[in-house]
């Protein structure tokens, strides 16, 4: 590690030396601590960033030429896109036999919006069963196992803030049933915070620099520097399935979209997403678009906070938004595009910038500081900023209540409450297409509480010989 005059050079040559402005006042213990933080940061590349994303952030305009991305309709059959659902399930279901595709969830992000003290995996996401959003994962994931005959591994990217005790979770939990020797931990990496208007890196104490994890774009530098990608190869895994911490409904394996990924014949199977139908302009979903980059047409994602609104607002003749094609942060990636992506010493994902509220100490008093209005910038990197370096890449639309019921706030839209209604309607979606009906309420809403248990179905043809004769009374609360 190196020692003060040598991390203060290395700091001073990027104007960054008020890092150690409390080095005299500190302890041994502290002393080593702070240094051994400003030894793991990449303090050479602050001066670049500060100047393009702190001082001088540009307006992110939208690039020129967008139109509507060509996603594969939810309905098969639909004459816009026809496509064969049932091969391409076929297919994906030949990869997860074989054992070619593990589980990628990204679970590092401080959740900040749910005002939910610990790693939000924990959260309870189980309406009746009180089950936490990691054992849904789990289970469903252990379903795959059972039906396919194959391991399938699980690589979880957690931050340094949740790291340990994501892994106590698991551990308590007995892994959800799931052999520990499948599960793989690993941590993304850390970017200091800046104070907003000067460009300083903030200190969080005296001993501590400000930092935030880099962004769920940080898991492909992660994946290669934790050995997650050498794993994969030594296990013959050649394609992970996606997913963040946040959604209970999530297909963890999906067949369907597995099957398109790797065969359909407009995708280079390296990066695949799925979407849904947008239900407002404003809905916080990135948009999936195409724009023109070195006169071919690609697909990109566009975060919300970056989508012009008059454009969220633009209507196709019969109503429908022009740019519905909502993200839902599910995608499938190819294990060598990764590699490829992770190996190049070229290859930089952009920062995004968010304006924060950053706890911090003022540097003249050594008071510490609780700011109650934006003080701080954020650089986070986006996983989905490579689906434009893609070859080609496929999208696929799916059903809202089938797929997606994210909890990311305390109430209201993509809360606990409304994630349970989700899942209730889609419990109740499922029971009538096998001939049970549900309980429903004069104003046609579901009149009971229903929740599918991930080990017992992916699809409604799964329940068939488990509920056969059930009976649902008014006001029931059941995990079916
Ligand atoms: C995200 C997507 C948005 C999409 C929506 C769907 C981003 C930036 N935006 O919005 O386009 O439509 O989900 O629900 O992702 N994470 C990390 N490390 C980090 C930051 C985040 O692992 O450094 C993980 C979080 O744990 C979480 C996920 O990434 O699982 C999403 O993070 P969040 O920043 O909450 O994105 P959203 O605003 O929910």
């Amino acid at each position: 590690m190196a020692g003060f005059q040598e991390s203060f050079d290395r700091l001073k040559r990027v104007g960054q030396e008020h890092l150690l402005h409390f080095y005299p006042t500190l302890e041994d213990k502290q002393r080593a601590a702070l240094l051994a933080q400003i030894d793991s940061l990449e303090v050479e590349s602050l001066p670049g960033l500060v100047e393009r994303y702190v001082r001088n952030p540009a307006k992110q305009d939208p690039p020129s030429g967008l139109q509507p991305v060509d996603a594969y309709p939810h309905e098969a059959g639909s004459s816009r896109k026809p496509w064969d659902r049932a091969k391409y399930h076929q297919l994906g279901e030949q990869l997860l036999r074989t054992g070619k595709v593990a589980a990628f969830m990204v679970a590092g992000g401080q959740g900040s919006r749910l005002g939910y003290d610990g790693p939000k995996g924990c959260f309870r996401a189980g309406e009746v069963s009180r089950r936490s959003l990691f054992e849904f994962f789990g289970l469903g994931i252990r379903r795959a196992q059972q039906q396919y005959g194959k391991p399938v591994p699980w690589y979880i990217m957690t931050s340094p803030q949740n790291h340990a005790s994501t892994q106590a979770y698991f551990s308590e939990h007995r892994s959800f049933g799931l052999d520990p020797a499948n599960i793989m931990f690993f941590q993304q990496g850390m970017m200091p915070s800046f104070d907003i208007r000067s460009g300083k890196v903030l200190l969080a104490r005296p001993d501590e620099v400000a930092t935030n994890p880099d962004g769920h774009g940080g898991s492909i530098a992660a994946l290669r520097n934790s050995g997650a990608i050498a794993d994969m190869k030594r296990r013959g895994i050649a394609h992970l399935s996606y997913f963040q911490v946040d959604n209970p409904l999530v297909r963890t394996l999906d067949p369907v979209f597995l099957g398109l990924h790797a065969h359909a014949p407009d995708s280079s199977a390296e990066m695949s997403s799925k979407v849904i139908a947008k239900t407002n302009p404003e809905e916080k979903v990135g948009v999936f678009a195409t724009v023109e980059k070195n006169g071919k047409r690609v697909v990109e994602v566009i975060e919300y906070s970056d989508f012009p609104a008059a454009l969220a607002k633009e209507r196709n003749a019969d109503g429908s938004l022009r740019y519905n094609a909502g993200s839902i942060a599910v995608h499938v990636l190819a294990v060598s595009f990764l590699e490829k992506l992770a190996s190049d010493p070229n290859f930089e994902l952009p920062y995004h910038r968010a304006e924060k509220k950053v706890p911090c100490v003022d540097l003249q008093s050594g008071e510490q500081l609780v700011p109650t209005s934006n003080n701080g910038v954020k650089l986070e990197k986006f996983i989905f900023d490579a689906v434009p370096l893609c070859r080609a890449s496929i999208v696929l639309e799916t059903d809202r209540i089938e797929e997606f019921a994210p909890i990311k706030n305390a109430s209201g839209v993509d809360s606990a409450e409304s994630c349970a209604q989700i899942q209730t309607l889609r419990a109740v979606r499922w029971l009538d297409a096998i001939g049970i009906k549900a309980p429903r309420k004069m104003d046609g809403t579901p009149d009971c509480v229903l929740e599918i248990d991930p080990l017992h179905g992916a699809e409604p043809a799964d329940l068939r010989e488990r509920v056969q004769g059930l009976v649902i009374n008014p006001g029931d609360r059941r995990v079916i």
